[in-house]
């Protein structure tokens, strides 16, 4: 039974205690920072690409099912409002070796959309570089996948957000505010160019490949469900939200407007990007571009536009490796603590943040963006994602029947139907990713209880002594 012994959530000793610095507004902030990224920037002319003008229904299908999993996120971190997310659930509700399995998934989304995100960025910024005449060398601008050496300018973005991260919450939950409102404004501005070239035309035929996921040449799967299992990407980050639990100044109600706040702007922002560019163009002239939104905006007569909107994102798309690098490493600290990793590693700096742990997650993250292909990292940090979306949903299903009476600050609405729509939307949505993906996920997990058996189960038991 100790597979599935439980943790008792308690204050930290002062020299682990993180500085309480974020309320409400920077809380929306980091969760809109954190999702509007290289979704919407890129994997939107992928989507198109595998759903044609149903992309928006493939938004429609990813956006419904991560708002259940945000609000059960949203009643999960305001009852356990302490750092490590969805593995801190888990421990705390579902057991050890669930939580192991949850951390250890976690790594893959956190630690995949950091590097999927710099190496996206990277094509925007060499792209931009170009444009001013500036030419990075093909061996430096790509890992050995795509024919070079490393992808340089990948690792150098992940060591810039990183060197802000160790200078301070606080400071970092500025600069991530002005990007963010500069991310907003370039959508805003895509959508006022783009939005009155719409021809219902475009719109025809809207489901080309169908509804389900029919898989084609390569095992990639198409369809609106096949796309969703994509776009899926371009929604989460929410729930990095809940890894700020620890520096809320006041976490119950702030967490809850963060989370549910993003998500239902984002969603919103999206569904009206979406349309607009289907509209504006033929699904076929962009689905394939890796700066989709900038092509449109080209093929319309508006270069300069473009231009624009490219600087924009090379500028802006730093504030998801910034929320995403922030989460990994308050969950390794969360780890570190209960002795999953040495303890070292969880001592805080003088200025409040865990120093050390930051470091050696940008070490890591950035070997895997330098040198691994954006396609397979996305859709490996998908199925990560996905196990931590089920993980909660359950948390919320397991918390309400074995103690229905504890104090909830936030009450997921209709939790027996939520909760259940969750988890089922998640594994609907694993099935739809591409097989090579499913069975990565699950080496990657076989691997993670080969290390918990012989290596992190003792650890904890010497923590918890
Ligand atoms: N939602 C984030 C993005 O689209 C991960 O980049």
């Amino acid at each position: 039974m100790s597979l599935l012994r439980r943790k008792t959530i308690h204050a930290q000793p002062p020299e682990q205690q993180l500085a309480r610095t974020l309320s409400w507004p920077h809380l929306v902030a980091l969760g809109v920072g954190a999702i509007v990224g290289t979704g919407i920037l890129t994997l939107i002319g992928v989507g198109a690409d595998r759903a044609g003008p149903a992309v928006i229904l493939a938004f429609v299908v990813a956006g419904a099912i991560c708002a259940c999993a945000a609000l059960c996120y949203a009643e999960m971190a305001t009852m356990i409002p302490a750092s490590g997310s969805a593995y801190t659930y888990s421990y705390a509700t579902l057991g050890e070796v669930i939580a192991w399995v949850v951390g250890w998934s976690l790594i893959l989304e956190y630690s995949l959309v950091v590097s999927t995100v710099a190496v996206g960025w990277s094509g925007y910024a060499v792209g931009f570089l170009k444009g001013l005449g500036v030419t990075v060398p093909a061996a430096l601008a790509n890992g050995p996948g795509l024919g070079g050496v490393v992808n340089l300018p990948a690792v150098a973005i992940i060591a810039l957000v990183a060197g802000l991260l160790m200078l301070g919450t606080r400071e970092s939950a500025r600069v991530n505010t002005v990007l963010v409102l500069i991310k907003i404004v370039t959508l805003a501005l895509f959508v006022g160019v783009a939005l009155p070239h719409f021809d219902a035309a475009n719109l025809h035929p809207f489901t080309p490949y169908g509804f389900g996921s029919p898989t084609g040449a390569g095992g990639v799967k198409y369809g609106v469900m096949g796309a969703a299992a994509i776009i899926f990407f371009a929604f989460y980050g929410f729930d990095a939200i809940s890894t700020a639990a620890e520096e809320a100044k006041n976490p119950e109600r702030d967490l809850a407007i963060g989370i549910v706040g993003s998500m239902l702007a984002c969603t919103a922002i999206y569904m009206i990007v979406a349309t607009a560019a289907v509209g504006a163009l033929s699904y076929m002239r962009f689905g394939s571009s890796p700066e989709p939104l900038a092509l449109i905006l080209r093929e319309l007569g508006q270069p300069k536009v473009a231009t624009v909107i490219a600087a924009a994102a090379a500028v802006a798309l730093p504030t998801v490796l910034l929320a995403f690098l922030y989460g990994q490493s308050r969950i390794f600290l969360v780890m570190a603590r209960d002795g999953f990793l040495p303890q070292a590693l969880a001592k805080v700096s003088k200025r409040g943040v865990p120093a050390r742990i930051t470091a050696m997650t940008a070490v890591f993250v950035a070997v895997i963006a330098g040198l691994a292909p954006l396609d397979v990292i996305a859709s490996l940090a998908n199925a990560g994602t996905l196990c931590a979306f089920v993980a909660v949903a359950a948390c919320v299903l397991v918390s309400r029947r074995r103690d229905p009476d504890a104090r909830r600050p936030f009450r997921t609405p209709f939790a027996f139907v939520v909760a259940p729509l969750a988890i089922l939307g998640c594994l609907y949505l694993f099935t739809s990713l591409q097989v090579r993906t499913q069975v990565a996920f699950l080496g990657w997990n076989a691997l993670g209880l080969l290390v918990y058996f012989l290596y992190a189960r003792s650890r904890a038991e010497i923590a918890r002594a």
